[in-house]
């Protein structure tokens, strides 16, 4: 557990950590809060309420702060509607770290304080009930290790950028994410890069570029399969 990454603060207020390992920060400098909410919420998860009569069964690439779940709790509890949160962390946060971030305070939620911990030292692959509509699964692993039981209608796919990660944004893993995901699925991603998009067109998806978070012109959002109107 990396006790070492740097605690700051970004442009709307809200914490993020630097990677010691990778030298880079968890979320947007520009506001991390805000990054969070334009990508994954505004464009994945509402998305997917609006669009899916099924559970959403999200699946996380980098869990991190833990804030993008944290986020999705909220909603689940807010709307009523359940989901399934799985998600992909190989390096987790020293729970010291985790109880510095300023998120609780932030986003107003003390009731669900000892969620969000709870999410920080969940035990690998078990499944947790953190609240009435939202069950979490935290798998510690490489995502290139990951075998999954089920399959996925939303991906956060919130991995650190191609400058500093590159083979987790290339074709190959791409397809392999198309493949765990239900026909209609939605993936979201800050990333508009131009290969980025490519290798996402090249394993299958539908593509719709879309506005970005502060300081960030473009993210992207894409489909599988989409259903064409006749
Ligand atoms: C951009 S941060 C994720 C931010 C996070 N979603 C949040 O809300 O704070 C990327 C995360 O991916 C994790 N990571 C890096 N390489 C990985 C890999 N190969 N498999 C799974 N996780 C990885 C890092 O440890 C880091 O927590």
């Amino acid at each position: 557990m990396n006790k070492h990454n740097q605690l700051i603060t970004s442009d709307d207020g809200s914490h993020t950590l630097i990677s010691d390992q990778f030298g880079v920060s968890y979320h947007s400098t520009h506001g991390a809060l805000q990054e969070s909410i334009t990508v994954f919420l505004a464009a994945g998860l509402h998305y997917a309420r609006h669009n899916f009569i099924s559970e959403i069964k999200v699946l996380e690439m980098g869990f991190g702060t833990g804030l993008n779940a944290l986020l999705s709790l909220l909603e689940a509890e807010k709307y009523r509607k359940p989901i399934q949160y799985s998600t992909l962390e190989a390096y987790p946060i020293h729970i010291d770290q985790a109880n510095a971030l300023n998120y609780i305070e932030i986003l107003n939620c003390s009731k669900f304080q000892n969620a969000f911990i709870n999410m920080h030292t969940a035990e690998s692959n078990q499944t947790i009930q953190l609240s009435n509509y939202f069950s979490f699964t935290k798998h510690i692993t490489k995502i290139e290790n990951f075998e999954s039981e089920g399959k996925y209608n939303v991906v956060y796919y919130d991995a650190f950028a191609p400058t500093t990660q590159p083979e987790l944004w290339d074709e190959t893993m791409m397809k392999r994410i198309y493949d765990l995901l239900e026909d209609q699925a939605v993936f979201v991603s800050y990333c508009a890069k131009g290969s980025f998009k490519r290798a996402l067109k090249a394993a299958g998806f539908v593509l719709e570029p879309l506005p970005g978070p502060p300081g960030k012109r473009e993210m992207t959002r894409a489909i599988k399969n989409v259903i064409s109107p006749r």
